[in-house]
C-alpha cells in the first residue's frame, strides 16, 4: 500500500488518520450507548438492540479512492472517502430508526452532511437502511478537527438481509444469477412485511400493557 502524505484539513499523516477517526468513532458509539440508556430511563425501552463499530482498513479505503479515480493521498481520503469511520445501529422496530435518526440530528455540536432514507425509497436490490454522514469534533491537544463519520440505521430484519445480500454480492463478485437476485427482492419484500408486522404487534402490546396497568 503507498499511502502520500500532505495536508488534508489538518491531518497529515497515515497515524494520525487513524487516530482521528478512531477518536470519532468512539464518541459516536457512546453517544448512541447514552441515548439508549436514557431512553431506558425515561420510556422503559431500548430502541438499540446492538451497535457495531469499524474503521475501514488502509486496503479498502484505497481501493475504493482508485475505484473513483483518486490518488491514495491523506487530502483525498479525508475529502472523499466519507466511511472511514463507520457505525452500525441495529434496532427493533422501523419507529425506532426514525427516532434515532432524529436524536443525532439534535446534538448541537454535530453537523449532518448527508442523509440517504433507503427505508422510504429502498435500492432496487431490495436494499433498506437509513443513512447518515455526519462530523463530529474530534479535540486535539492543539486543534479540533471535524471527523466524518458514516452512520447506518437498520432493523435486525433489514441488517439480517444486508448480511446475506452483502456475501451473496461479495463471493459472486456481483455477478449473481438471476434467480438468485429476484429472491433476494422477495426476500426484502418479506422484510418490510415482517417489520410492520412486528411493529404492529408491539404497539397493540403497549396499548394492552397501560390498560393492565391501569387495572
Ligand atoms: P459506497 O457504497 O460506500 O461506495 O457508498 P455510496 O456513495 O454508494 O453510498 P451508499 O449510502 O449507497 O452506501 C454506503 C454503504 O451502504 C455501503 O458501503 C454498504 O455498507 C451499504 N450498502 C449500500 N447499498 C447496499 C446494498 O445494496 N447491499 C448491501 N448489503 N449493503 C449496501
Ligand atoms: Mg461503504
Amino acid at each position: 500500500m503507498d499511502i502520500r502524505e500532505d495536508n488534508g484539513e489538518g491531518i497529515d499523516s497515515w497515524k494520525e488518520v487513524t487516530l482521528i477517526y478512531n477518536a470519532a468513532l468512539k464518541q459516536i458509539e457512546t453517544r448512541m450507548e447514552i441515548l439508549n440508556e436514557e431512553f431506558q430511563h425515561v420510556h422503559q425501552y431500548n430502541p438499540i438492540e446492538h451497535i457495531k463499530a469499524r474503521i475501514k482498513t488502509p486496503e479498502s479505503i484505497v481501493k475504493k479512492l482508485k475505484r473513483n479515480g483518486y490518488e491514495s493521498t491523506i487530502d483525498n481520503m479525508v475529502k472523499h472517502v466519507n466511511d472511514i469511520a463507520g457505525i452500525r445501529v441495529i434496532c427493533s422496530f422501523t419507529s425506532d430508526i426514525y427516532r434515532i435518526a432524529d436524536m443525532i440530528s439534535e446534538q448541537r455540536d454535530l453537523q449532518v452532511l448527508t442523509v440517504k432514507d433507503y427505508i422510504t425509497f429502498p435500492k432496487t436490490s431490495g436494499y433498506k437502511s437509513y443513512h447518515m454522514i455526519i462530523t463530529v469534533p474530534v479535540y486535539l491537544s492543539d486543534r479540533t478537527v471535524d471527523a466524518k463519520v458514516e452512520i447506518q440505521i437498520r432493523t435486525v430484519a433489514m441488517d439480517f438481509w444486508a448480511s446475506l445480500e452483502h456475501k451473496i454480492h461479495y463471493k459472486l463478485e456481483g455477478d449473481a444469477p438471476e434467480h438468485i437476485r429476484s429472491e433476494l427482492v422477495e426476500c426484502a419484500k418479506m422484510v418490510t412485511d415482517l417489520d410492520a408486522r412486528m411493529l404492529k404487534l408491539n404497539e397493540e402490546l403497549l396499548i394492552l400493557s397501560r390498560e393492565r396497568e391501569k387495572e
